[in-house]
């Protein structure tokens, strides 16, 4: 990978208008560029109006060409969609050149890990690729019961119940189970689909700082008697982050102000706890304590989808009525074999949750000795490099690509823009050395910057 420059215009020079074009798109809050607005054409000839049926002036794609063509006009590569030649574990392969790969959620290598890859060839052979349908229509596979008992038994509840997608598992147990006379309260940093599935529910809706307990306590303490049902939302350990909550505070929230709890396992499962059974285990905590316990098969089970977990009445409801389960088709028996069988290697496996979590901390504790700003990470599996601008960020990320290091940058909006960050997936396969020297390079780039 090239990083080309501008011919003509000196580092600093090219460094200082990129901030400037930054600033200016990042002070256009919500409509970006100059697009359409009814303002001016109400009443106005109906051809007028053609100009709010155009892509190219919908104020999001407006923002986004800013940022394309700008970086582009300035030498910057494009850091998203990279083109993986193979497969993406410790190390990956782009434009025939290796890098060692801190990009992807590969946590424990069970993509690529020959019983699950061998597990979903033989899924395709007896059922083949599809389900065709829905699940209550077309029906089910034995495999998607095998998996789903597997995760109620990780839990240690009645059962669970798996989606086609991580996303929309949050987006349609969110929004089919509450409604406006409910309230939700997540932490500022939580997921997209959380929000997404709180806005479609119509439930009130509240952020609070991160991780902290106390507020919570502090809003339950006054609003709890305005709402119905009151979900409090929180992530196993934050994906941005890479800190987890003081699990047994919310718990102890949950009976004090009857509220029911979510969790958000996404990157907790199969990195905390001493065998990789997520935060439950971390804190030594029963499957009842938390109502609803959601994660993604894609990070460490090495496939697709979603899943909740819970009591039989939650798991049975979702079946029956939750319209990204009911209208929509069933998991590919082969997503579901795959995640089952990383599912059933876990157990077995202490030794690649053990390393992982020893990598994660080597990172950690070499990036801090380096003076890098991790920001609050606990050095399981997410360590971030705060760059303190979304530039930075990009220009880091772009660096470390020249010698040979792929980690992405995360950019305004995604972060507020003065935490914008390179991020740092560890994996179990990643080995010491590839640690040590990722760390020294990312301190001398970052120096440079
Ligand atoms: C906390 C969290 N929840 C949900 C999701 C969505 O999962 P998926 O990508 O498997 O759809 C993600 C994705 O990264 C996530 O980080």
């Amino acid at each position: 990978m090239t990083h080309k420059t501008s011919p003509g215009l000196a580092t600093s020079m090219k460094d200082k208008l990129i901030q400037q074009a930054l600033e200016r798109r990042l002070r256009k809050t919500g409509d970006g560029a100059p697009s359409p607005s009814l303002e001016g054409i109400k009443g106005a000839p109906r051809e007028e109006f053609g100009q709010f049926c155009r892509f190219d002036q919908f104020p999001g794609y407006q923002q986004l060409r800013i940022m394309l063509d700008g970086a582009a006009r300035f030498g910057l590569a494009n850091p998203f969609f990279k083109l993986h030649e193979g497969l993406a574990g410790a190390e990956t392969v782009m434009g025939g050149s290796r890098y060692v790969n801190f990009a992807s959620y590969n946590y424990l290598g069970y993509s690529g890990h020959p019983v699950v890859a061998e597990a979903a060839k033989a899924a395709i052979d007896q059922y083949g690729t599809s389900v065709s349908a829905s699940r209550p229509v077309s029906g089910d596979r034995p495999i998607h019961r095998e998996l789903e008992q597997e995760l109620a038994r990780l839990y240690e509840v009645d059962d669970a119940i798996t989606f086609v997608s991580g996303h929309a598992t949050n987006v349609t147990t969110i929004g089919y189970l509450f409604g406006p006379r409910d309230l939700i309260l997540h932490d500022e940093l939580i997921h997209n689909s959380v929000l997404q599935g709180i806005q479609l529910s119509g439930a009130r809706r509240l952020s609070f700082a991160h991780n902290d307990w106390e507020a919570v306590d502090r809003v339950l303490s006054d609003q709890r008697q305005h709402f119905e049902r009151v979900l409090v939302v929180l992530e196993g350990i934050y994906s941005m982050d890479g800190d987890f909550p003081d699990l047994p505070r919310f718990v102890e929230l949950r009976s004090k102000h009857q509220v029911l709890l979510m969790v958000d396992e996404a990157h907790s499962l199969g990195v905390m706890g001493q065998t990789g059974k997520g935060i439950r285990e971390h804190f030594g905590l029963a499957g009842g304590d938390v109502d609803i316990w959601m994660g993604t098969l894609s990070k460490s089970l090495a496939s697709c989808g979603g899943y909740i977990a819970g009591e039989s009445a939650l798991v049975e409801h979702l079946k029956f009525l939750a319209p990204g389960f009911l209208y929509s088709v069933g998991m590919p028996p082969s997503v579901a074999a795959a995640a089952l069988a990383a599912l059933r290697c876990l157990p077995e496996d202490g030794e690649r949750v053990a390393t992982l979590q020893a990598r994660g901390r080597q990172f950690l504790e070499l990036a801090r000795d380096a003076g890098l700003d991790t920001g609050t990470s606990t050095g399981l599996a997410v360590v971030p490099v705060i760059t303190g601008s979304s530039l930075k960020a990009t220009q880091l990320s772009s660096a470390l690509s020249r010698r040979g290091i792929n980690a992405q940058p995360i950019l305004h909006p995604a972060v507020p823009e003065k935490s914008a960050r390179v991020r740092f997936f560890v994996s179990c396969l990643h080995t010491p050395e590839q640690i040590a020297e990722t760390v020294a390079i990312v301190a001398q780039e970052l120096q440079k910057l």
